[in-house]
């Protein structure tokens, strides 16, 4: 049988069971999404249905550990979607410099391996030293959050293949990545970052008073009762006029509107409203 095949009991099994032994709450992702990515995992390892599937999972833990990167899907770049980035370089960037706040508290929230923090790294840094304004990095702080544990430890480590920086502009990667490979983040974009584990959904934020949430290409997978309450959780967590970034294919539903003011809709880029 093919996991996208009905199969409701047995389906509905073996997401408890990813919740009960990985604490990975199935509940509230898109199920067509997760039936495709299970799919994926059943056929790899040649599983009939989802209870071979299950009894799979209960002897071979790497299989646990292959699912369970297979649902997160943690792919990602650095400068992914170059013009999102050039724009926050331009305004967002410039805009959070100005401010005479004692703290500037950056969220990339569901950060994966942790390409969108070094990005975000390297353009407060550029701007820093362009503007001759070095002292006021002191005040940068930018928190990488993910759910999943292996991708925060490449997170951590910060080196990464030559492919993952396709997009980033030649300048920024020769200043703020060693020359050979895997190309590691010097340590002046380090020491901005910090990693953590964090469920989006379950977790509070990491800080309050924020001045910049990243949420990109996350929220796509949430269900949309699960959305809302996310997004309610970044406004509150915003400073007000803090701002906020989606991916690109991602929108804010219905009354989420009145919560966010558009800088670019575009882009994706919005402020917290008042
Ligand atoms: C496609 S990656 C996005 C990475 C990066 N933001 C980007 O746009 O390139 C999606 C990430 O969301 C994380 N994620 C999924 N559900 C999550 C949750 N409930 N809490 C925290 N992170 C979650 C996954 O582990 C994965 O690393």
């Amino acid at each position: 049988m093919n996991a996208g095949a009905v199969d409701e009991p047995g389906f509905r099994a073996l997401t408890q069971k990813i919740a009960a032994v990985r604490g990975f709450s199935c509940a509230n992702y898109k199920d067509g999404c997760l039936r495709r990515r299970i799919a994926v995992r059943m056929r790899a390892r040649g599983t009939p249905d989802f209870a071979a599937y299950s009894l799979l999972l209960d002897r071979d833990p790497a299989e646990f550990d292959a699912l369970i990167d297979t649902l997160t899907i943690n792919v990602t770049k650095l400068y992914r979607d170059a013009s999102v980035w050039d724009l926050v370089a331009e305004t967002v960037v410039p805009a959070l410099f100005a401010l005479e706040t004692p703290a500037v508290t950056v969220w990339s929230a569901g950060c994966s391996s942790g390409e969108e923090l070094y990005t975000l790294a390297s353009l407060f840094h550029a701007h820093a030293m362009r503007t001759l304004n070095e002292a006021k990095l002191k005040r940068v702080r930018i928190i990488g959050s993910d759910i999943d544990r292996a991708s925060l430890e490449s997170a951590k480590r910060g080196a990464y293949a030559a492919e993952a920086f396709s997009e980033m502009p030649a300048a920024l990667k020769t200043r703020y990545f060693s020359a050979e490979a895997p190309h590691a983040a010097v340590p002046e974009i380090k020491a901005l970052v910090d990693v953590e584990r964090r469920d989006l959904l379950s977790d509070p934020p990491p800080a309050q008073g924020l001045q910049l949430i990243t949420c990109r290409n996350v929220i796509i997978y949430f269900g949309r009762e699960s959305q809302e309450p996310l997004m309610r959780k970044f406004h509150d967590a915003l400073a007000p006029g803090g701002f906020l970034v989606l991916g690109k294919v991602e929108t804010l539903l219905g009354p989420l509107r009145t919560l966010f003011e558009p800088v670019d809709a575009r882009q994706r880029i919005f402020r917290r409203a008042a």
